[in-house]
């Protein structure tokens, strides 16, 4: 077994074929110099300062050895010969394989102007990217976030629980846009401006202007000036799919794979954000960026290498913290003809229910665990949900569980 990447996909294929029975040999190459990791608390309880490192690693250095998982840090997977069954690798060892598994992940998606290159200029996405970040916000007199989605808005939150002073440039109309309802993105602009964040929607940067090859000011389109000695990118991932192309694996929108992360080579899987998969509940195939995700593909691929295929079924679910404020999604809701609000966003507590043709299709929750909890369940077991059971607080939406 040969696992290429060492984020959260590549751990767990490692720790779940182990766990299930395995017992061939495991390589787990990671590019990162790290062991296997969790990266959302980057973005949150790490930048913040209030995260014990240990506690980041989802098993201590020990445990590789203790299960027979050789863990090669710090080496990149440059190229596969599918004929050989061999991979070639930056250390320039060829490694072979009988089975392999790509977890390659993805990586940031770089800021396309002039001057972004200078000194002061940061991406979010490793822990050493946290390290370095914190280290410069520590620094910094004034901070600019460029992208107003998931990263940008966590990194502002933490920025200001630092005090620092923040501004956050978004190119869209409203924040994360990309996944969440007007009504959200309009709360959490009023949550962050209330925190002392300046919010910048419909942002055109033109470039980031420096002296002496430090950063000191994003100008944009229009000539607006806004000074920063420390800019922080989150517009976006791209998925790492370069390896699998190369080698003739079928790629669109990330590396295509069948509900058992089977590649279109059998002796090849991939898993994780790297992935587009058949996906019921996004109607079609779908590439999906997070943690639920990626292990539970994970889980499938084991299962699919030890001889008993269980398809990767599972509702997606992603989260986000800012502030005190926790953000819960599940399902998709890409598609939705309808939309319905319940609770009270002035009161900090709603969620928001998606509908296509009177089909639940997805639920966003501000302060409303409960409702994400039930939607996950809703939304697995497929319930008929109404539109007036939604608006309706005080009817129980778990009574429409199935017994
Ligand atoms: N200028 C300003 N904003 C931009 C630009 C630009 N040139 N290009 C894109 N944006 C905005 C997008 O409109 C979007 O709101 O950046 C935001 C990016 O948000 P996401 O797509 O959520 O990506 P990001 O926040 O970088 O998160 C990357 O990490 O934590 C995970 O789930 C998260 O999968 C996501 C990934």
């Amino acid at each position: 077994m040969l696992i290429v990447g060492g984020g959260q996909a590549g751990f767990q294929v490692a720790a779940s074929l182990r766990a299930d029975g395995y017992d061939g040999p495991i390589r787990l190459i990671g590019a990162e110099r790290h062991p296997p990791y969790q990266r959302p608390p980057l973005s949150k309880g790490l930048l913040l300062g209030k995260m014990d490192r240990a506690r980041l690693l989802f098993r201590q250095p020990s445990f590789y050895p203790a299960q027979a998982i050789e863990l090669r840090l710090g080496e990149r997977v440059d190229a596969i010969d599918r004929g050989a069954r061999t991979v070639a690798t930056s250390t320039g060892d060829v490694l072979r394989y009988d089975r392999l598994v790509l977890a390659t992940g993805t990586r940031v998606r770089p800021l396309a102007v002039p001057g972004a290159e200078l000194d002061g200029v940061v991406y979010l996405r490793t822990i050493d990217d946290c390290d370095e970040l914190a280290r410069r916000v520590g620094e910094a007199r004034r901070v600019v976030v460029v992208g107003g989605g998931f990263i940008g808005l966590e990194v502002a939150a933490a920025i200001r629980l630092l005090g620092k002073p923040v501004t956050v440039l978004e190119a869209a109309g409203r924040l994360m846009g990309r996944v969440v309802a007007p009504v959200i993105s309009g709360f959490f602009a009023d949550l962050h401006r209330g925190r002392g964040v300046e919010i910048v929607l419909d942002a055109r940067i033109a470039s980031l202007a420096g002296e002496a090859g430090r950063v000191r000011a994003v100008v944009m389109a229009d000539g607006t000036r806004h000074e920063a000695d420390l800019v922080v990118v989150g517009i976006g991932v791209l998925p790492n799919v370069e390896l699998a192309q190369a080698a003739g694996l079928h790629c669109e929108n990330g590396i295509v794979v069948d509900p058992h992360g089977r590649t279109s080579d059998p002796a090849i899987f991939a898993a994780g954000e790297c992935t587009s998969h058949p996906n019921r509940f996004a109607g079609g195939f779908a590439r999906l960026e997070s943690v639920q995700n990626a292990v539970d593909q994970a889980k499938a691929v084991a299962a699919a290498i030890l001889g008993r295929p269980e398809p990767y079924d599972e509702v997606p679910w992603f989260w986000s913290d800012q502030y005190e404020v926790k953000l819960q999604m599940v399902g998709i809701s890409a598609g939705h003809d309808r939309q319905v609000v319940r609770g009270d966003p002035a009161q900090g507590r709603f969620s928001v229910l998606y509908f296509q043709e009177a089909r639940l299709l997805a639920i966003d929750s501000v302060n409303r665990p409960g409702d994400h909890m039930t939607g996950r369940k809703l939304l697995t077991a497929g319930s008929p949900v109404s539109t007036s059971q939604a608006a309706d607080e005080t009817f129980e939406l778990k009574t429409l569980l199935p017994a």
